[in-house]
């Protein structure tokens, strides 16, 4: 028998390979709430607007709460071929009230049904993704808070550069996902007008009143054009954009814990609830939940690489290659949701070794530039030429196997014969990170005043 939906015109029914390549119910049942959510303000509005009875608005509503309660219930019978999510509620419907939920229909299409519900999904999720940021950004801070003089070494090319204090560390994140929140929410106001009432592409002769079903359903309004609404999956690849972003910022700071993690580091501890052990080898504690995180860009990048080359040179409107936009954003989404989830609860309970941060923040000559810094302002010597001095004396710490502030004045003065003591007092670690108050410097005075501002916006 044809299919019962729209196979009026059809003889047989599908080939079982028609059916497995067109089936969708397995993945965009995940769209049911949505699904029943636009339902009811579409039957609503057909009822508003004298297009159905009273009387069959109620029936469809109170079908639709059975569907709805067999959904949550786990006792909804998915049907394979019905296809898709969409056809399976309409179905179920028909069961459960007779005719009424044949009128469900008019004036709506899944072309411009999929757009909404999957829109209103993507809205749903930007929302969190923002909230669970925020909660990340939070919890940098307290660290950032409890680490304001906490000197580390600060790398460029993994290699010692300058000594920099990790609360400043911590809140360089906090900037990076502050973008990253900013982009999802631009999406989400981008992703603002209701697809709802587009019909299968060019609109409805039927007199329907898309404003309302749109302010309904939480948007902003209706999209201003019927085919562009059906053809329209920007605001996925607009999320999956900003996902990678956000992904490739978390994999950088995953990859930070785990080079921190390692004994030859060991500037971080990650509670045991965030380690794992080995099969084999006892002693060992392994980043795991770090290491993932930082994988996770691989399959978010992948699913806006697989949406980007689905959609190039579709043409208007909908095509059936779109159904294919689902599996990869929802596995992306979901994977950018438990790495979010997986950092900020690493981040919120690892605890910081100052002893090895600031061993390691003294080796390396981290402090040269301070060197080079007070040649100029406390001899008024040109920067190439204090440069020049601070490189001769490096390799005269190194010849002694010294750091810098282990050199003699005398073996200084070999180089500059005006250095005075003084000098050393910009050696030290903390005089260095004290002097870099300059404003997005990493002087704790400063650190502490990025604490505040940033207390006050997560507020
Ligand atoms: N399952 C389809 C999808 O996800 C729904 C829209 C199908 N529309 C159509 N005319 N075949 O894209």
């Amino acid at each position: 028998m044809g299919n019962k939906m729209w196979g009026g015109r059809f003889a047989d029914g599908p080939d079982a390979i028609m059916e497995a390549i067109n089936v969708s119910i397995d993945f965009d049942q995940r769209l049911a709430r949505q699904d029943i959510a636009g339902s009811r303000a579409h039957a609503q509005m057909l009822s508003d607007s004298g297009i159905i009875s009273s009387d069959d608005l109620a029936e469809i509503l109170k079908g639709l709460d059975q569907v709805e309660q067999e959904l949550v219930n786990g006792t909804f019978p998915f049907r394979r071929d019905l296809e898709d999510i969409h056809m399976n509620v309409e179905a179920r419907l028909r069961d459960l009230v007779g005719p009424a939920a044949g009128r469900l229909h008019t004036a709506r299409s899944r072309n411009d049904q999929v757009a909404t519900d999957f829109k209103l999904h993507v809205r749903e999720r930007l929302e969190a993704f923002d909230e669970g940021l925020k909660e990340l950004q939070t919890v940098l801070v307290d660290q950032a808070e409890q680490h304001t003089d906490t000197v580390m070494p600060g790398f460029t090319h993994l290699q010692t550069a300058q000594p920099v204090t990790f609360g400043h560390h911590c809140l360089a994140y906090v900037e990076m996902l502050a973008r990253d929140r900013g982009r999802f929410q631009d999406a989400h106001a981008r992703a603002g007008l209701s697809p709802l009432g587009s019909a299968a592409l060019a609109g409805t002769s039927f007199p329907i009143n898309r404003e309302q079903t749109a302010k309904a359903l939480g948007f902003d309004g209706p999209t201003r054009n019927s085919l562009d609404a059906v053809a329209d999956r920007d605001f996925v690849l607009e999320t999956l954009s900003a996902a990678s972003i956000c992904a490739v910022h978390l994999s950088r700071l995953a990859e930070e814990i785990v080079i921190w993690t390692s004994s030859q580091f060991n500037f971080v501890r990650l509670p045991d609830k965030f380690s794992t052990g080995s099969s084999i080898m006892p002693q060992k504690r392994n980043p795991d939940a770090a290491e993932l995180v930082r994988a996770k860009p691989g399959r978010i990048i992948g699913a806006l690489n697989s949406l980007l080359i689905m959609l190039k040179g579709l043409p208007m409107t909908y095509s059936k290659d779109m159904q294919e936009d689902k599996e990869p954003a929802f596995d992306a989404m979901d994977a950018l949701d438990v790495a979010i989830a997986a950092m900020t609860g690493m981040i919120r309970d690892l605890t910081v070794n100052k002893d090895a941060m600031r061993a390691s923040a003294g080796t390396g000559f981290s402090t040269a530039t301070d060197l080079a810094d007070w040649l100029v302002r406390e001899l008024n010597m040109p920067f190439r030429d204090a440069h020049h001095v601070t490189g001769s004396l490096v390799a005269a710490a190194e010849a002694k196997g010294c750091d810098l502030d282990g050199l003699t004045l005398e073996e200084m003065q070999q180089a500059e014969p005006k250095i005075t003591a003084e000098v050393f007092d910009v050696l030290g670690l903390d005089n260095s990170v004290k002097s870099r108050t300059s404003f997005g410097g990493t002087a704790p005075d400063n650190v502490r005043a990025q604490v505040a501002y940033w207390r006050e916006q997560l507020s």
